[in-house]
């Protein structure tokens, strides 16, 4: 197979993590003899620093002729002051918008290899196998917001809207995906405060007991959902949510697997591109140190193969390369627990080693 693949290795950690993904895939095109061609463009904070614009145009029209775009992470303290024109984190709600991305799967999965990293006790998050769907494109981080001052008083809104349409095509991939695995679909919403929420419930609703009565189908509501998360995980199959309790439940869930650094997501809409990521952000803590987790970033890449090269035993291999690496106990600081612990390179050779 020929790929054009787009790299957006963004601002803190992103670089760092992004070369051990692209290393990992360019191993697998040797391996399995694939012609991977990567083009690096800017997005984020380096690319208001350098173009004044937090999505250039030639990265908007680099990604959508590319058969997948890898991206690491945008934003950081330099970029931070609330008053600003423009924010890095603009760049990226920008292109999932311009592709329509309007679907992020976010899995979490415990590795048994890992399972004392998380602060969480074995016996309630091993096993866990979760699917999140989490809506992109739309809810409280697309409405309009602005500001007002009346009577010297200032105040700022933002608006939640959700279409039925928007939220059709969402429920409908979740149930597809659900019926692929345990068969169970989970719905979170606030449908006892919010109205998009309201017309969210009826209309997952409707779509679930038309088209999929098959599956096994049931709502929680988005506060009990973050309770029963750490205290219940394994119930749960696929879960569909909006945009914002997606973005809020899914950094909780990285905790059954122990770090934030272990989750890989996948953006996907009806066609064209997908956008792969890890769910974490830049990392301004610990960026430059070398220290970062790159495995989010590398199952990311697996999840690029699978999902927009429909290369199910390259992904495969990557993931199996990851488990093995955790099975020899090499661990970043972030899964360390305190344990001798080694680099983003050195992890990233680890996982390279395996792919042999
Ligand atoms: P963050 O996810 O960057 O970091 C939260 C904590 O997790 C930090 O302590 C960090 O060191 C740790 N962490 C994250 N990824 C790690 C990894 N791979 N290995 C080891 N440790 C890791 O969240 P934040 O600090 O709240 O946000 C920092 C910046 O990142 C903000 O500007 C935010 O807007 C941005 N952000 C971007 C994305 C994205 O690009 N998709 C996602 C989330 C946050
Ligand atoms: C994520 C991030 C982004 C989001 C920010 C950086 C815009 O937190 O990808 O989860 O909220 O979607
Ligand atoms: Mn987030």
């Amino acid at each position: 197979m020929n790929a054009n693949i787009v790299l957006l290795p963004g601002d803190g950690i992103g670089p760092e993590i992004v070369k051990q993904a692209e290393n990992v895939l360019i191993q697998i095109a040797k391996k399995f003899g694939h012609t991977f061609q990567f083009e690096s463009h800017l997005i984020g904070g380096i690319a208001i620093d350098e173009t004044g614009d937090p999505l250039p145009q030639a990265t908007v029209d680099a990604c959508k002729k590319s058969a997948a775009i890898l991206l690491g992470a945008v934003g950081g303290p330099k970029w931070d002051d609330p008053a600003a024109k423009t924010r890095p984190e603009q760049g990226l709600l920008r292109i999932r918008k311009e592709l329509q991305l309007f679907a992020n799967l976010r899995p979490i999965q415990t590795f048994s290899e890992l399972v004392d990293a998380s602060p969480l006790k074995r016996e309630i998050v091993d096993g866990t196998d979760i699917l999140f769907f989490r809506e992109l494109t739309g809810g409280v981080y697309f409405g309009e917001s602005g500001r007002n001052t009346v009577d010297g008083v200032e105040s700022a809104y933002a608006s939640m809207v959700y279409s039925v349409p928007e939220v059709e095509r969402i429920v409908r991939l979740a149930a597809l995906a659900a019926r692929q695995r345990d068969n169970r679909l989970t719905s979170v919403d606030k449908a006892n405060v919010l109205e998009p929420s309201r017309l969210w419930r009826q209309t997952a609703q409707r779509v679930m007991s038309e088209e999929f009565p098959d599956v096994q189908y049931d709502v929680v509501l988005v506060d009990a959902m973050a309770m029963h998360l750490i205290s219940r995980p394994r119930d749960y199959d696929v879960v569909v949510t909006g945009n914002l309790f997606g973005d809020i439940l899914t950094d909780e869930a990285s905790m059954l697997p122990g770090s934030l650094g272990m989750l890989p997501s996948a953006s996907i809409g009806a066609s064209g591109p997908g956008l792969y990521e890890p769910i974490h952000g830049s990392a301004p803590d610990i960026a430059g140190k070398g220290i970062a987790n790159p495995l989010a970033t590398i199952l990311a890449a697996a999840m690029l193969l699978r999902h927009s090269l429909n290369l199910e035993e390259e992904a495969a291999a990557i993931e199996a390369a990851v488990r093995s690496v955790l099975a020899d106990g090499l661990r970043t600081a972030d899964i360390a627990s305190g344990a001798p612990s080694i680099g983003t390179q050195a992890m990233g050779e680890a996982v390279l080693a395996k792919l042999g």
